[in-house]
């Protein structure tokens, strides 16, 4: 089966204040590297090599101008970074992730997808896991990290037979069904799609904030009892706020990225 990849780097990233008024959000560094790289180098690692990356009007310039197609050598050496097919395609409003998701339809085909928020970094790059739902059933693949403020995230709930019956994005805020959030485990910023998504997409609609939620895909997957929950190895970050930057360098630092059990 063949397989694409899609990075979602658009977005307003208001969070990040005063840093993200001309620089795209996934441009800033994080330990010694562009905060994009780390995803771009998971697919890479899980053997993704045509990526198409959605991003905002005003920053696809900047992204091309770093990253070029694709190919690319270490800074200052012949050592190749990246190898990987380079598409970008332009969001002009955040309509959301299940929108970027949307765009990639023409690019996959009937190819499998693997979806990678540009912000989400990872201590393991969960190879063996997007392998086997390459090679895989059809259906559906999240990742999931127990945390301790559940509220930030989507989160799954499970039936009594530990699958996944249910979805749920910012309970109280965005999913008014939940005051609170039914479960700890955060849904990543990793999913797995076979070429059904983009049918399910065509059909959803703006959530309470006015986006079509990655979230609702998701439970489309989890009532036909086709989706797959894997729990990340190791640590697993967000990069959404200032604070956040210089602690995920410090983390790739002590721990090492993107590493292969
Ligand atoms: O980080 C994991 C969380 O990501 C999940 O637990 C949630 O279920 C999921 O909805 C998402 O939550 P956020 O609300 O924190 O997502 P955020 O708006 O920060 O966007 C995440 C990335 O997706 C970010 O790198 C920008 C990109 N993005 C976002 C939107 C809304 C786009 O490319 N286009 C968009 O329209």
């Amino acid at each position: 089966m063949n397989v694409k990849g899609l990075i979602a780097a658009g977005g307003e990233a208001t969070r990040l204040g005063e840093l993200t008024r001309v620089v795209n959000k996934h441009l800033l560094p994080v330990g010694g590297w562009p905060m994009i790289y780390y995803p771009l180098q998971l697919l890479q690692l899980a053997g993704v090599h045509d990526v198409l990356i959605v991003t905002g009007q005003g920053h696809a310039g900047q992204l091309i101008d770093l990253l070029g197609d694709g190919r690319m050598p270490r800074r200052g050496s012949e050592e190749p970074l990246f190898d990987l097919d380079l598409t970008y395609k332009v969001q002009v409003e955040a309509g959301g992730i299940a929108q970027v998701v949307g765009m990639a339809e023409t690019f996959v085909g009937a190819d499998k997808l693997v979806v990678c928020l540009g912000d989400n970094i990872f201590e393991y790059a969960e190879v063996a896991a997007i392998r086997a739902f390459v090679e895989g059933d059809d259906g559906a693949a999240v990742f999931v990290k127990d945390v301790p403020d559940p509220e930030r995230f989507g989160v799954v709930v499970y039936g009594d037979e530990g699958r996944v019956t249910d979805v749920v994005e910012k309970a109280g805020v965005v999913d008014m069904r939940y005051d609170a959030p039914p479960s700890s485990d955060a849904v990543v910023g990793l999913y797995c799609y076979d070429d059904g998504v983009f049918d399910l997409i065509r059909d959803l609609r703006p959530s309470s904030r006015g986006e079509l939620e990655i979230t609702d895909v998701n439970r489309h997957y989890a009532e036909r009892g086709t989706l797959a929950a894997h729990r990340v190895t190791g640590w697993w970050e967000d990069a959404g706020t200032q604070e956040s930057l210089p602690e995920i360098g410090a983390l790739i630092a002590r721990t090492g990225v993107n590493k292969v059990a």
